[in-house]
């Protein structure tokens, strides 16, 4: 992030970024969670922060915020939709780094669960969480979100019998209604947590860039230089 050599291709533009998982609580002591770290979303708020942009960075994650950047700390998907809503008010340019789960515990326990008498385990019920990015998309149609706000999505996928990584990507980014989906393949491995990482980034006019594995930054960078150009152009 040296300054003396980066575009200052964002200024006056406010960016909010989603990063980390979220937590959804099982019990007082106890959440479903999931192993993302936050490193890319904190990548691409500290770059856009440092190409100009007020960046606003809605997370989970207690890793070191970035200059001159906003943090809000949310838990579960609940929260990060409503903060993300709240934000996106005024917004840009919106990137949905956040690994978002897709269920919460239907029901919250007030005290701690305990092993059945049996000492067999209560099963959880699962119910369905707010798709954020879809909501943004519904409240730019509406104007609650600018209509020029740029919305980027991730999708983590493993390739499996119905298709590869990038067929997913395609259908995940038409089904989403966002105008980009930066797709990461993933496995056990890869990925989550590891200071790497590499994918394509689609846009909803057919375009494809490929971005070979490498650094969280230079994903983060091919990915403002995305957006960047479809703002200008
Ligand atoms: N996302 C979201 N709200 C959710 C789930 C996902 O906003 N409840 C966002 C993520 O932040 C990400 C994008 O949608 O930017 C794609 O997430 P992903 O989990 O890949 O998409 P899903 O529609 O949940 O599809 P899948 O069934 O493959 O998990
Ligand atoms: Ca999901």
């Amino acid at each position: 992030l040296d300054g003396g050599t980066l575009p200052f291709d964002l200024a006056g533009k406010r960016v909010v970024v989603t990063s980390g998982g979220t937590r959804e609580e099982i019990d007082p002591v106890r959440f479903l969670g999931n192993h993302s770290s936050g490193k890319q979303g904190h990548a691409i708020a500290a770059l856009a922060s440092a190409r100009g942009a007020e960046v606003t960075l809605v997370t989970s994650s207690s890793l070191p915020v970035p200059p001159a950047v906003t943090k809000i700390d949310i838990e579960s998907a609940r929260e990060l939709r409503e903060q993300t809503l709240e934000a996106a008010a005024v917004a840009d340019i919106v990137i949905k780094a956040a690994a978002v789960a897709d269920f919460r515990p239907a029901d919250v326990s007030d005290s701690k669960l305990k092993k059945g008498s049996d000492g067999e385990p209560a099963e959880i019920r699962l119910t369905r969480n707010p798709d954020i990015l879809a909501d943004l998309v519904a409240a730019r149609a509406i104007g609650e979100v600018p209509s020029s706000c740029v919305l980027v999505g991730f999708a983590a996928e493993t390739g499996d019998t119905s298709g590869t990584v990038l067929e997913h990507g395609r259908a995940k980014l038409a089904r989403k209604g966002c105008d980009f989906l930066v797709v990461n393949e993933v496995g056990r491995d890869t990925t989550f947590g590891k200071d790497d990482n590499g994918g394509w980034i689609l846009d909803s006019e057919g375009g494809e860039i490929l971005v070979e594995r490498a650094s969280k930054d230079l994903l983060a960078a091919r990915i403002l230089d995305a957006v960047v150009a479809r703002t200008t152009t």
